[in-house]
């Protein structure tokens, strides 16, 4: 089975992240199929709408650290680097529905979806520092204007994580529900009946003002992301990590 699912249901497409024995942690791999999965739905005059959704308990822990040891992705046209880009770009409504961890990458992509629907177990973190890391994704902006510098601040030096009350106080999060998947769909379809046209210039005007922005700070962070991912702080941090699950 595919490691990201994308199916068809009408005019939505479902990007599901399909790893859940190691839950749902992204992959160079997985990120390649999201950015092609985001790209052909952008091209494809037939979808309307597109859900993230993930297999099993979680949305995802976000990088896979073997792979960030295997292959730090360094380059501006890494898979990471075009899943972002693909997502950024992306120009229909867009739809996340989250349960469980969603750590790193996993919260940092939902400040790029137009609705987040999460179940009341979701549990956001971005421990980018404390892994010797930097933000990503155009977060280190987008999250300080969203929740306010002193509170990014904060979760971005700690790592700490935060639940779906929190997150939907802040506005990362639209709603909390039971079954975020089946509620992504019935909105997700409920956005499909509308006009096209209209829905894709919508986003356009409500992303408008941040885009050229988003796009600057996304290369910058990009690049201290790929020195950081050489660093002696973070491999202390990833061969913690290893060692622990070793030792399990
Ligand atoms: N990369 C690779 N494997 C990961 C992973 C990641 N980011 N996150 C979880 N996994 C794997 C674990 O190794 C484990 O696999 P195993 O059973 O083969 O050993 C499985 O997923 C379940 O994770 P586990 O750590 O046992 O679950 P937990 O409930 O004890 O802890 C987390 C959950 C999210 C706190 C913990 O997995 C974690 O800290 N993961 C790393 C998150 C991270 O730092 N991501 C990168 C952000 S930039």
């Amino acid at each position: 089975m595919a490691e990201i699912i994308s199916r068809r249901e009408g005019e939505v497409q479902i990007l599901t992240f399909n790893r859940p024995t190691k839950m749902n942690a992204l992959t160079r791999e997985m990120y390649a199929a999201l950015a092609t999965g985001l790209n052909e739905a952008a091209a494809d005059f037939g979808v309307r709408a597109v859900v993230l959704s993930s297999e099993g308990d979680h949305f995802t822990a976000g990088n896979d650290i073997a792979d960030f040891l295997a292959n730090p992705p360094t380059g501006q046209d890494s898979d990471v680097a075009r899943f972002l880009g693909s997502l950024l770009e992306f120009p229909k409504p867009l739809i996340a529905a989250v349960k469980g961890n969603a750590v790193g990458i996993g919260t940092t992509m939902l400040l790029h979806c137009d609705v987040v629907i999460a179940s009341p177990s979701a549990k956001f973190s971005m421990p980018f520092a404390s892994l010797g890391l930097v933000p990503e994704a155009g977060s280190s902006y987008l999250f300080p204007l969203l929740v306010g510098y002193q509170r990014a601040a904060k979760i971005f030096f700690t790592g700490e994580s935060f639940d779906a009350e929190s997150a939907q106080t802040m506005g990362l999060v639209a709603s909390i529900a039971a079954d975020p998947i089946g509620e992504a769909l019935e909105l997700a379809n409920q956005i499909a009946k509308n006009p096209p046209q209209a829905m894709i210039n919508t986003k356009a005007l409500l992303k408008a003002s941040k885009h050229d922005a988003v796009s600057a700070v996304m290369r910058a962070e990009f690049e201290l992301f790929s020195l950081a991912l050489q660093s002696d702080e973070a491999m202390e941090a990833f061969m913690n990590f290893m060692a622990k699950k070793g030792n399990q």
